[in-house]
């Protein structure tokens, strides 16, 4: 029997005669895979991997009825129930089964927030009347309308349960129609439904009770809380605990999440610029408090010896992770197996949510390219017949390539020109935010080094190579190079390239400019802010990081404001001189930025040079990550994947 590193997470456990096979939850994860409000092949493949992958319990995201749809992303709607709808729900949970898995299912009323599409008939309603940003008017409910939204969630609890579902999840937190009544930054009502805490958890109570009187007591009822809102009219651990208390014989699992509105999103859904497990603190509060039911702590965890950590020191009884068994879902069976090193980091990065500040759920994953799509490539294809392939380059693209080549059994030279594999993430090392990022660079190395790959450091790619390994094919990795900005000045000595800031701290001084406020200029100028400089972030454009997701965005924002840094946006630098940079600022007017050392970061320009040359001595040339297009590691990632999957 293999001795477990990890014996607090790895226990069985069951509940009312459900078998837990270990202590790892997936909480609600949803994407927009489903059709007239069922979940689709797309969304079951997307579930099942995650049961496959031995989580414990899977939770399906968002199942909302009439009036309850919500604008982010909630589409599983049981109001479309229909023969089809139900079919497709427990072919849902028998696939979650299938797996010895728990099957689980999250019942959401979006309250003010609800779409207007499917709402036509029926107008937004909370615990408070109001107008919306949007000019929509949202109806403050009435006694019939809170006694129906009590029946809304029980029958959709009963139908989870007719379909298989073991278990529910009720969403009490963030901004949903429970919260909005729980929590005293929205519920101002005077009647029993508002007011004293006491009155403010009658709503979430009876919806419990009236789950209980449907369902019966052998129905698992998970109830996701914010333990405290992030907002100072909110409501706080202590009104939380007395919820749970006075609830305690209703639920079997209480879920700690936090924050109850967009603009602190980055504490609901915390990016690397969080600590790791940020809600513990609430989780052990209630441990502490003796609270009857299970607690589960999810947020920001994506490393098992944290979540073993929580478990052993008693602060949890149960650990969810969301992003993490996207990045990896076999996450639970590696650390059951003692494989911890093969299991893919989650980056922390948010990219999952969208990829930039509007654009909502591209379902994508950084680092894992099958993540939303496992309905059609969760299996590596073994090649067709063995081919040698030569890859130039050892950075994130050129690695994923040579992985995943070698893994459907073609015989892999990976030849990297530097001593050192990593390519652009080489920086992660020296950073003092980019943990997850380091974490990655040492698994593709890991994983590189672990396989049948030739891998020759040092080694130029050039006509002398390719006659030596005769290759088949050649994927050619070789990355970007920076574009130096074409300002006067800038060939000074006291300038140098933003990742030359982390090679090179010695040279870096006390006062920094940054000239370049995208995404990498910001996150640069974080770590310089974080390691003792003062940093001024120039921006041309009107917007910093306008490539940025709004979560990672959020949670940047928040680490500069308790950090010396500023950002300055539309601002065009005129001349770099010895005593800092000159810029011409909103108000038109020049001035001189103080700076001992001037960093630029204005981007990169792909380099083609390598690939031109290789088409002149092979006929399968495939050029893959930055050297096509300067991009983020999720092309780096794809690129790499697809070139080695498509080698014929
Ligand atoms: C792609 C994606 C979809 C999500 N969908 C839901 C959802 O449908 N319902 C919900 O309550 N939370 C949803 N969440 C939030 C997660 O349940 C979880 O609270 C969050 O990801 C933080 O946990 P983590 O750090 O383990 O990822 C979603 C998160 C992600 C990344
Ligand atoms: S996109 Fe980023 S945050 Fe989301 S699962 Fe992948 S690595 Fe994690």
């Amino acid at each position: 029997m293999i001795k477990q590193k990890y014996p607090h997470l790895m226990a069985p456990f069951s509940v009312k005669g459900i078998d837990f096979k270990n202590h790892i939850f997936l909480p609600p994860c949803a994407l927009s895979h489903v059709t007239y409000g069922a979940p689709n092949d797309l969304g079951i493949a997307y579930m099942e991997e995650k049961a496959r992958g031995g989580a414990a319990q899977v939770t399906q995201g968002n199942i909302t009825g009439p009036g309850g749809y919500g604008d982010n992303g909630g589409h599983f709607n049981r109001y479309f129930t229909n023969c089809f709808t139900d079919m497709a729900f427990t072919e849902l949970a028998t696939a979650i089964k299938e797996h010895g898995c728990v099957a689980s299912a999250e019942i959401n009323h979006a309250g003010f927030m609800a779409g207007l599409a499917e709402n036509s008939n029926t107008p937004p309603m909370s615990s408070m009347g109001f107008i919306r940003p949007d000019g929509v008017k949202v109806v403050q409910m009435t006694e019939k309308m809170i006694d129906d939204a009590i029946t809304y969630y029980a029958n959709i609890a009963k139908f989870l349960k007719d379909c298989g579902f073991q278990m529910c999840m009720v969403h009490g937190g963030h901004e949903m129609l429970i919260n909005q009544f729980m929590s005293p930054h929205f519920n101002r009502r005077t009647d029993r439904w508002g007011g004293s805490p006491q009155n403010r958890i009658r709503f979430p109570k009876m919806i419990l009770q009236r789950i209980r009187e449907l369902c019966g007591e052998e129905f698992l009822i998970e109830m996701r809380i914010s333990a405290v809102d992030h907002c100072e009219d909110g409501k706080n651990i202590e009104e939380s605990i007395y919820f749970v208390q006075e609830c305690g014989d209703l639920m079997d699992f209480v879920h700690i999440s936090a924050g109850c509105g967009p603009d602190k999103a980055y504490l609901t859904q915390e990016v690397c610029f969080q600590p790791e497990g940020l809600n513990i603190q609430y989780a052990q509060a209630m441990k502490e408090a003796g609270v009857k039911p299970l607690v589960v702590v999810m947020g920001g965890i994506v490393s098992p010896e944290v979540a073993e950590g929580f478990l052993a020191e008693g602060k949890a009884d149960v650990v969810a992770m969301a992003r993490a068994l996207m990045a990896d879902p076999q996450l639970p069976n590696k650390v059951r197996r003692n494989q911890e090193e093969d299991i893919v980091p989650c980056l922390r990065c948010n990219h999952c949510l969208g990829s930039n500040k509007t654009a909502f759920f591209e379902a994508k994953c950084m680092v894992n390219p099958h993540m939303a799509h496992e309905h059609r490539t969760r299996l590596i294809p073994p090649a067709d017949c063995s081919r040698k392939v030569l890859i130039v380059g050892g950075g994130i693209a050129g690695m994923k390539a040579a992985m995943t080549a070698a893994d459907r059994g073609h015989r892999v030279i990976l030849a990297e020109q530097s001593p050192e594999l990593g390519g652009a993430i080489k920086f992660a090392d020296y950073d003092s935010i980019k943990v997850q990022l380091k974490k990655y660079k040492d698994y593709l190395i890991r994983q590189v080094s672990k396989r049948e790959i030739d891998i020759r450091m040092n080694t130029k790619a050039g006509k002398e190579l390719v006659q030596k390994v005769q290759p088949d094919a050649i994927i050619v990795a070789v990355g970007a190079k920076p574009i130096i900005p074409d300002i006067p000045g800038i060939q000074k000595e006291n300038v140098m390239y933003a990742v030359d800031a982390y090679f090179q701290p010695e040279k870096v001084g006390k006062k920094v400019v940054i000239i370049g406020g995208g995404l990498v200029g910001c996150e640069v100028g974080a770590h310089l802010a974080n390691t003792g400089h003062l940093v001024d972030v120039l921006e041309m454009g009107p917007e910093l990081a306008p490539e940025d997701n709004p979560f990672h965005h959020f949670g940047m924002q928040a680490y500069w404001a308790e950090r010396p840094i500023l950002g300055h946006v539309n601002t065009k630098v005129t001349e770099v001189t010895d005593q800092g940079v000159k810029a011409v600022c909103e108000d038109g007017k020049e001035i001189l930025f103080d700076a001992d050392t001037v960093i630029y970061c204005v981007g990169l320009r792909a380099d083609t040079s390598v690939t031109e040359e290789m088409k002149k001595y092979c006929y399968d040339v495939v050029p893959v990550g930055d050297c096509v297009r300067s991009g983020r590691i999720v092309d780096a990632v794809e690129t790499g994947y697809h070139a080695a999957i498509d080698l014929a």
